[in-house]
């Protein structure tokens, strides 16, 4: 279908994993045109020599610029992926010149006083914090739509957010404390060459990392707490894995009397009846990362254990669907007033 409304896009972070994957989702997508392709140590080459699978595509012999350019740019949002700390500092000229931003990054998720502790940086925009809008469109839909600014959730508190919130407001289990196991594939980690995310470290290796100080641990509490109105303490511990894409979760909760795995799973399909991304799984269905992989589909399981009186909650996702670049996509169509699905499969690729 021809759509007469078309989105001028720039993505800022081109060169990136997580931008490459926003620059392949755009080019598929009917009412979206990317207009500015940015980057850092990358600007002067093509699109198509630092993301070879592009190479082929219109965008494909496009020169990255630098990120300064993008202001002379007419472009209606700007999706940023960049390095913890740059989208803060770049961000900031670019709402003011009345540019939307969609950030993938954790420059607008939390307080101002938690950036110190959680990204090790005094933040330098705090009065565009107070104006971000949490992305995460099954929560926070209503305001999303008219948002200038948002800050797309991070990959793992996605799925976490997404299981837990609808329980928590329906106090079908106890806020204090939840623990977090998290596991994400490698693709996670960025595409800058390091010896912890080599092959030779990775292969058949599965281990913790950032006990217990993981950023995203105060994005899950304050999340939690925005959209049920519950002060959850959680304790995180995420594992890398020698998968290239997907996040899996599982939570652990203590239960609520009488709840049972039936009342649990009920309440999250109430929750998310009308979320075309969002597949509550039957009692006894198991989550799995490689049925969301390639898609912006997140699936959400949960299991009532009396014999312990804890609930598990279990999420999964592809991190650059979901997780990032699916989830701006989503975003971006909520903004502009577009089917909230536009561009987006809602089902994964198997095998
Ligand atoms: N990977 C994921 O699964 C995932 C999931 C959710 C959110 N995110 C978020 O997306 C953002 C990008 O992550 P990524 O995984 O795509 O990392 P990446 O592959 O390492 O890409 C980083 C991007 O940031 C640019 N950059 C690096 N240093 C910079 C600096 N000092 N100033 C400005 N730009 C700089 C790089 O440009 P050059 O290469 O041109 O230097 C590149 O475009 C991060 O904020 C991350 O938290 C990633």
């Amino acid at each position: 279908m021809a759509h007469t409304r078309v989105v001028s896009v720039g993505v800022l972070g081109a060169s990136g994993t997580a931008g490459g994957e926003v620059v392949r989702l755009l080019l598929g997508h009917p009412a979206a045109r990317v207009v500015f392709l940015g980057a850092e140590g990358s600007a002067g080459r093509t699109l198509g020599a630092v993301h070879p699978h592009l190479a082929g595509t219109p965008l494909g012999s496009e020169v990255l610029r630098t990120l300064e350019e993008a202001q002379a740019e007419a472009l209606e949002v700007a999706i940023f992926a960049l390095a913890h700390g740059a989208s803060a500092r770049w961000a900031p000229a670019l709402l003011e010149g009345g540019v939307r931003v969609i950030d993938l990054g954790g420059d607008f998720r939390l307080d101002a006083e938690a950036y110190p502790e959680w990204y090790g940086f005094e933040h330098p925009a705090p009065g565009w914090l107070e104006r971000s809008v949490y992305g995460l469109p099954e929560l926070f839909g209503g305001s999303i739509a008219d948002a200038e600014l948002v800050a797309n959730p991070g990959c793992f508190p996605t799925p976490v957010v997404l299981g837990l919130a609808p329980l928590l407001a329906e106090g079908r289990i106890d806020p204090s404390p939840i623990v977090v196991d998290g596991k994400t594939g490698i693709s996670g980690a960025g595409r800058s060459p390091s010896e912890a995310t080599s092959f030779v470290a990775t292969e058949e290796s599965v281990r913790p990392y950032r006990v217990p100080r993981h950023q995203h641990t105060p994005e899950m509490e304050r999340a939690l707490a925005l959209g049920t109105g519950v002060d959850p303490a959680v304790s995180f511990v995420p594992h890398l894995v020698p998968s290239v894409r997907g996040v899996l979760t599982t939570c652990y909760a203590p239960l609520a009397a009488g709840e049972t795995t039936d009342s649990l799973t009920d309440c999250l399909r109430r929750a998310y009846a009308a979320a075309p991304f969002v597949r509550v799984l039957p009692p006894g269905g198991m989550v799995d990362t490689k049925r969301t992989r390639g898609s912006n589909a997140v699936e959400l399981q949960a299991v009532a254990d009396p014999r312990t009186g804890m609930a598990v909650v279990a999420g999964a996702l592809d991190n650059l669907g979901k997780g990032a670049a699916g989830q701006a996509v989503q975003n971006l169509n909520l903004m502009f007033g577009l089917p909230e699905t536009l561009g987006l499969a809602t089902t994964g690729v198997y095998p």
